[in-house]
């Protein structure tokens, strides 16, 4: 096998034969070894906005998971290729909403009826047959960055946050119950789970009734693991740190933390703290351990202590896309990321909706 500088030679070579013709899109949860060939680097709202950004380019390679390249393929003309350089680059989170449990869940909010006073709200971190459910029902895609603006405007589309109108939140219920709580002045107890694996999802028709958030019983395998304890640990060991955690967290976890949000958030806050500020950071490793590289001035460490890479992230590697890539100079797409028409109209109804918010 080839060595690594090898690798990085390779990388170099076809991504200057390939010149505009390719355009490499990177997620801060990249390696970086994936991350030092990306053309753009952003969280997931903005690698939607960008990927749309070079009309002209015939290959965009995805360096991200599943979702992020399908959402790609939606927003990029049919003449673009979008490449996925491991096609088990999948998301846990969004494998827990199958497009049959969810149209079995509207189905029974319908026949409960609840259904005509909701209205969708899905996390980008969901496969496009999700989001074009949520484009047929009027509602938005959001994403970590834009989640509060986007519960705001669903909430107006059924009657306003202070109605009796109900937002069903697809797939992560933290980030869902965390918005709602702690951005739109609900409750908790106006937060409801619905899980696709009991009857009724698990809820009373009362329950039901009263609910204003129904959450689906969804959450990160990565972000599910940081923990109060490691909160409270970090505090007791390091004197002055801030925590700051992605919203994807718990929400006690959330609760106790200094500053909360998107990877690109968690970016700026750290580039824009003085010399010799403390962290403790709640995302994923590969984040963590590059801004501790970038900002050696400041103290920057990982909130738990066993190892969070997220592992489909990390399924792309610099030999997945030195072959991607390669491939792409001797003519070969592999790994095109295909959204079927239909699914894929519907879908952009409803990210075009999320890219019209405001702010
Ligand atoms: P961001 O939108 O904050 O980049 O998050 C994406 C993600 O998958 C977090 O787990
Ligand atoms: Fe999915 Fe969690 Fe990995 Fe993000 S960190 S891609 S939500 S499994």
């Amino acid at each position: 096998a080839p060595s690594a500088p090898d690798l990085v030679e390779r990388a170099r070579a076809a991504k200057a034969a390939l010149g505009d013709r390719v355009f490499v899109l990177g997620h801060h949860y990249q390696r970086d070894e994936v991350i030092e060939f990306a053309d753009v680097t952003g969280d997931s709202f903005k690698l939607a906005r960008d990927a749309a950004a070079r009309p002209d380019a015939p290959y965009i390679v995805f360096c991200g998971v599943h979702f992020m390249a399908e959402s790609a393929d939606i927003l990029t003309s049919d003449e673009q290729a979008v490449i996925l350089p491991d096609l088990a680059a999948g998301c846990s989170m969004a494998d827990m909403a199958a497009i049959a449990q969810v149209e079995d869940c509207w189905e029974q909010l319908a026949a409960a009826g609840v259904a005509r006073q909701t209205i969708p709200v899905t996390y980008m971190n969901s496969s496009a047959a999700i989001k074009a459910f949520t484009g047929r029902h009027g509602g938005t895609i959001c994403t970590s960055s834009n989640a509060a603006t986007a519960l705001d405007w669903a909430f107006e589309q059924v009657g306003g946050v202070d109605g009796t109108g109900k937002v069903l939140f697809l797939p992560d219920q933290h980030l869902g119950r965390n918005t709602a709580v702690r951005e739109l002045g609900l409750t908790l107890d106006d937060c409801v789970v619905w899980d696709p694996h009991r009857p009724n999802g698990g809820l009373t028709a009362e329950q039901l009734e009263a609910a204003r958030m129904i959450l689906w019983r969804g959450h990160c395998s990565v972000h599910g693991r940081f923990s109060v304890d490691a909160v409270e640990a970090a505090r007791r060991d390091i004197p002055g740190v801030k925590v700051i955690v992605h919203p994807e967290c718990r929400y006690e976890v959330v609760e106790l933390a200094d500053e909360v949000g998107s990877t690109e958030k968690i970016i700026q806050t750290i580039a824009a703290a003085p010399a010799g500020s403390s962290w403790v950071v709640g995302t994923e490793l590969n984040l963590v351990r590059r801004l501790a590289r970038q900002f050696p001035e400041q103290h920057i460490a990982f909130l738990e202590k066993n190892v969070c890479y997220c592992s489909t992230m990390n399924r792309i590697d610099l030999p997945h896309l030195v072959w991607a890539l390669e491939s792409l100079v001797e003519g070969r797409v592999v790994n095109p990321i295909r959204v079927d028409p239909t699914v894929a109209a519907e879908a952009r109804a409803a990210l075009d909706r999320m890219l019209a918010l405001p702010g």
